[in-house]
């Protein structure tokens, strides 16, 4: 069992949050050893792992395979689950979906929206599950992709912000704000704001895995520093591979048996 959401509402303040996406168990136990705070089990795998170009093609069935792969590598960190789109249109739905994903494993949940959820996150809240928000950019429902440019839609971003910590959420993504509406968010509020594509005032960050490590080609979000260029090095390795069996270099002595062998 991994970390709690109040002792990652806890961390406010004293030290910046990690976050990073995962989808299975062998990813999820790599970023687990480098000491991430939040494992988000992200609808991004939509896009990352289904090969889609958004990610409505993320059902409860999908992500219910996608957070029992994760939670198989019994992960340190907080493990958080999206809520697929259409699985949180009412608050009953949203309690019943939010047990079902924490029965898997997930000991949080995150749906997208400001005030209009409110009812769904003090529902899951009241379930026993964590709850993140998620406003700015919602890729579930679209809309400008950047928000905050203006005073007033900062306000708007500080109300949704709002309506969520009193709903009982205990963190929330900030999703392509404006750095200014960011840092207003992050000083109004005081649960943890987690930023992506968001500046450096949040209280934490997220990535999308496959971004950071350079392994998704289709798109290169602006704001995803690319640690690694992993695309490279799997296609480098491939290639050898196939020149390997081609040649017969591949597979050697040690990698066969003979008769008797014990
Ligand atoms: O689905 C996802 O990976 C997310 C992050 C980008 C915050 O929601």
């Amino acid at each position: 069992m991994g970390a709690s959401p109040a002792a990652v509402a806890a961390l406010k303040g004293r030290r910046r949050v990690a976050c990073l996406t995962a989808y299975d168990a062998t990813m999820a136990s790599l970023v687990d050893r480098a000491g991430i705070d939040v494992i988000l089990v992200g609808d991004s795998a939509g896009m990352v792992v289904m090969g889609q170009e958004g990610t409505l093609g993320v059902g409860m069935a999908e992500m219910a395979l996608f957070v029992s792969a994760v939670a198989a590598a019994r992960p340190r960190a907080l493990l958080v689950a999206d809520m697929p789109a259409g699985s949180y249109d009412s608050a009953r739905d949203a309690a019943s979906n939010a047990a079902r994903l924490a029965s898997l494993g997930a000991q949080a949940v995150k749906v997208e929206g400001g005030a209009e959820v409110a009812a769904q996150v003090r529902a899951i809240a009241s379930a026993g599950v964590g709850v993140m928000g998620h406003i700015g950019y919602q890729p579930q429902s679209g809309g400008p992709r950047r928000r905050g440019l203006t005073r007033a839609d900062a306000d708007s971003l500080v109300a949704s912000a709002r309506a969520l910590e009193g709903a009982g959420a205990f963190a929330v993504v900030l999703e392509m704000l404006s750095s200014e509406a960011a840092g207003a968010v992050t000083r109004a509020v005081r649960i943890p704001t987690i930023g992506i594509g968001s500046g450096p005032s949040c209280d934490g960050q997220v990535l999308v895995l496959h971004d950071m490590l350079g392994m998704y080609e289709r798109m290169r979000p602006s704001f995803a520093r690319r640690y690694r260029d992993l695309a490279s090095e799997i296609t480098a390795a491939a290639s050898e591979y196939r020149a390997d069996v081609e040649s017969g270099a591949f597979p050697a002595r040690g990698h066969s048996f003979s008769m008797g062998a014990q």
